[in-house]
């Protein structure tokens, strides 16, 4: 059994730990797209994730960035959420059995994602403002815009995706 100790005990604390979860989050997220990219079929979807895979590392990168500045360490904390959400990507993968539905399988996986991030980083820009951090403010909103782009693509490319898994088969 793992004990946690009580150690939050003011928003500072809590964003430090927000912060690490996400550094955890985007490091999962830089694993499980190059297999997402590879079982891509269209070459729109294959790009949008290929450049959002590209951005990801940029976005450990500011993570870090924040991280060593506030802490002087990189603690890694495991984000369970995008665990999850990972591992349901690579069942619905899994199951899906032609070209067409992988796409929307994978559209659907990953707007999932993009979601999460848009709260989580919303809450943290938020948290950074509020404890004077603003330079950690700018990174993270730049990074937020980033997941709202990146959910805005599979959005315009879903309608087309999806209407071709809906007559494969
Ligand atoms: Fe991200
Ligand atoms: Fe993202």
């Amino acid at each position: 059994m793992i004990f946690h100790l009580k150690h939050i005990d003011n928003l500072r604390k809590l964003y430090i730990d927000q912060v690490e979860h996400l550094h955890s989050a985007e490091t999962q997220i830089t694993e499980a797209l190059p297999n997402m990219i590879e079982k891509a079929d269209d070459p729109e979807l294959k790009r949008a994730l290929q450049s959002h895979l590209q951005e990801t590392r940029e976005q450990v990168s500011r993570l870090e960035q924040i991280l060593r500045e506030a802490t002087g360490k990189i603690e890694p904390k495991k984000n369970k959420p995008i665990a999850a959400m990972v591992s349901e990507a690579e069942d619905m993968l899994g199951d899906a059995s032609n070209t067409a539905v992988t796409d929307a399988a994978i559209i659907a996986a990953g707007q999932r994602i993009e979601h999460y991030e848009i709260a989580a980083y919303g809450t943290v820009r938020d948290f950074a403002e509020i404890i004077g951090e603003q330079e950690h403010a700018a990174l993270l909103a730049k990074t937020l815009e980033e997941e709202k782009n990146a959910d805005a693509t599979l959005s315009s490319i879903s309608s087309s995706a999806n209407t071709k898994a809906d007559r494969a088969a």
